[in-house]
């Protein structure tokens, strides 16, 4: 296993949020990142909205959402501290 990735529905409609995603830095930026969090469109074709917190020093997660789309989000999943952590979204929409 090279890389791993969580899925959660959200208590809004057609919302999914990434609760885990990691890749063995040994296959860091061959695209399975990105792959992996895509795929939730095989599992669940209806998704319209992706949201996500990361850590606000994961600069490499942060650079990584934001070469997928996903803009800086209000979006923050309870029990986390907004002062450490930074949401982003992803919609279908506006792609
Ligand atoms: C974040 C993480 C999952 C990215 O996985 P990855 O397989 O290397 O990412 P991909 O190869 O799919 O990259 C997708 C895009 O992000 C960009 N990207 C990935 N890592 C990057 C980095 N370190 N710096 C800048 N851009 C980066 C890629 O260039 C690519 O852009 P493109 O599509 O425009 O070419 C991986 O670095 C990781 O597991 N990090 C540790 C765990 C973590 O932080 N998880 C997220 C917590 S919410």
């Amino acid at each position: 296993m090279v890389g791993f990735a969580g899925f959660k529905d959200t208590d809004q409609k057609n919302e999914i949020y990434i609760s885990l995603l990691a890749i063995d830095p040994d296959y860091w930026k061959l695209g399975l990142g990105k792959e992996l969090v895509f795929s939730i469109f095989n599992i669940k074709q209806e998704t319209e909205r992706l949201v996500v917190v990361t850590r606000r020093i994961n600069e490499v997660a942060r650079q990584f959402y934001a070469h997928l789309g996903f803009t800086v989000s209000e979006y923050m999943h309870p029990g986390y501290n907004p002062h450490k952590y930074i949401g982003y979204e992803w919609s279908k929409d506006v792609k």
